[in-house]
């Protein structure tokens, strides 16, 4: 199992949530979340000033699936989705999952996905 997360822009949020649901991924968490990249937060036109750190208003989403041909595929998709080419675009981040319950019944693992 693989977690996906994926920190977008907010404009894309309707982009990659129709393009995520086109790939029947199982399931979808979504936050808005706060961030920087090595930009600092500032947008191009504002670089330069001085000060410290600006936080950002991003989306996070996070998709788990079960091999590593989903991740790759979910990765993908959001990718090309999520990209307009400026900085701030966004990242991906994968991580291998150690475990998955689902609470109703009690399931691990690929069971709790499926
Ligand atoms: N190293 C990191 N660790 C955790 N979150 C990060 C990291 N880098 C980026 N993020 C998150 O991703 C969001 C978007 O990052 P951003 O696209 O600006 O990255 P970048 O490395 O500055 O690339 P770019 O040059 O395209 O702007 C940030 O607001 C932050 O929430
Ligand atoms: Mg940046």
């Amino acid at each position: 199992m693989f977690k996906v997360e994926a920190i977008v822009r907010e404009d894309k949020y309707e982009e990659v949530k129709a393009a995520l649901n086109e790939i029947n991924v199982y399931g979808i968490t979504v936050s808005q979340v706060m961030g920087c990249g090595i930009q600092k937060g500032y947008e191009s036109h504002v670089r330069g000033t001085e000060v410290d750190i600006n936080m950002l208003p991003k989306i996070k989403f996070e998709i788990v699936v079960s091999t590593k041909d989903w991740a790759e595929k979910t990765m993908d998709v959001i990718s090309k989705t999520a990209n307009t080419g400026n900085h701030g675009d966004g990242k991906i981040f994968v991580t291998e999952l150690y475990e998955a319950v689902r609470i109703r019944t009690g399931q691990r693992g690929l069971e709790a996905i499926h």
